[in-house]
């Protein structure tokens, strides 16, 4: 379907409104291959959108959007201990994890109610609660926006890493993801190391695939602000990751700084306590503001633009410059600034 000068309100979970000149919807993954073997995309007036849960529009989007709605979870492969599932891009991520959970197939849980679709979860290899979406991906399958072509991905491809994937590089704006395919197991084994995981999860009795589902659901409720209530896009900026030896210097300083190893052999810090420290937490400005409940997520209470929440997120970013030396990366892609 195509549509032209449609709002974006409901395509971005900040809610702001925004129009783009045309949106373009498909179902089924060979229209979408029909439709760029004959209108190849050459120009940067183009993007693709899935929930829109990580971006921030700073304008009105001049070209085209195209958001995929392919649907279908399919079970390809059951072993003992595994399986392999493949999933259209256009699922609703939480809806898969769901599922997932209900049929016993471990490796989604700790990623529940993530906002946003199955096609995004690679892009930025989404991660929660201790675990991330690269440790189950197989392999995504994608168009090539250039000449229509079908092509798929390993999981070497594409080159994962904390927030971050070849589609944020390379590969980014010339693939639309139609399908991808997971692995996960028919023995799960959970993950239960981060924070208070296991104490809740013991607290509810079983250790189950259920039960983790429960508290990260519980705990994501109580610590991050509903999109559908409040705007907003998750972590607006990436947890900073520096050296062993630079964190050891910092904590002499900032003794209560908390620090966590990271599975790629660094020390990540949380974002959300250097911009704590700062004062932000809570803070408003005009519509815009600091989340209350959790200092990484900036919120828009009714009619920030995008502008508004950019420039707070660029406040923040300089007082956490000025006190801690660390220079914050956004995690949120922000669409108009260059
Ligand atoms: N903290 C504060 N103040 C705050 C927020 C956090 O001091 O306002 C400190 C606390 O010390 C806490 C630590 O930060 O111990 C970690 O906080 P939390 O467990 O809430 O996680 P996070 O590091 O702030 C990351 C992800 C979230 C994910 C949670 C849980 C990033 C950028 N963010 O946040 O992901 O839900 O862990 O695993 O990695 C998202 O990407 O949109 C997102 C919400």
């Amino acid at each position: 379907m195509i549509f032209e000068n449609i709002s974006l309100k409901r395509f971005n979970t900040f809610g702001l409104s925004i129009k783009a000149d045309r949106l373009i919807t498909f179902k089924l993954e060979e229209n979408a291959v029909r439709y760029f073997r004959t209108h190849g995309v050459t120009d940067g007036d183009f993007m693709i959108l899935g929930g829109g849960s990580n971006l921030l529009f700073i304008g009105d989007f001049h070209g085209t959007i195209v958001h995929p709605e392919m649907e279908g979870v399919f079970v390809e492969e059951k072993k003992e201990d595994y399986v392999k599932i493949s999933c259209g891009a256009g699922i609703v991520w939480d809806k898969l994890v769901e599922q997932t959970v209900n049929y016993g197939f471990g490796g989604l849980e700790n990623l529940s109610l993530i906002p946003g679709l199955v096609g995004a979860a690679p892009v930025q290899n989404i991660g929660a609660y201790g675990a991330e979406v690269k440790d189950t991906i197989e392999k995504v399958r994608a168009i090539c926006l250039k000449d229509g072509s079908l092509r798929e991905f390993s999981n070497s491809d594409c080159r994962f890493g904390y927030r971050d994937s070849a589609f944020k590089h390379e590969l980014k704006g010339n693939y639309l993801i139609t399908k991808i395919y997971f692995r996960l197991t028919t023995r799960p084994k959970l993950s239960l190391e981060y924070g208070s995981l296991k104490e809740e999860v013991n607290k509810l009795g079983a250790s189950s695939l259920g039960n983790v589902r429960k508290i990260v659901i519980n705990a994501r409720q109580s610590k991050l602000p509903d999109p559908g209530l409040t705007g907003n896009a998750g972590s607006f900026f990436k947890n900073p990751v520096i050296s062993i030896s630079d964190a050891e210097n910092m904590k002499k300083k900032y003794p209560k700084l908390p620090t966590f190893e990271d599975p790629y052999g660094s020390i990540k810090l949380a974002a959300g306590w250097l911009i704590e420290q700062c004062g932000w937490k809570g803070k408003r400005k005009g519509d815009a503001g600091i989340s209350e409940k959790q200092a990484l997520v900036i919120v828009n209470y009714g009619n920030a633009t995008g502008k508004d929440i950019f420039d707070l997120s660029e406040e923040v970013k300089k007082s956490v410059f000025e006190e801690f030396g660390i220079n914050l990366e956004r995690e949120v892609e922000v669409i108009g600034i260059t």
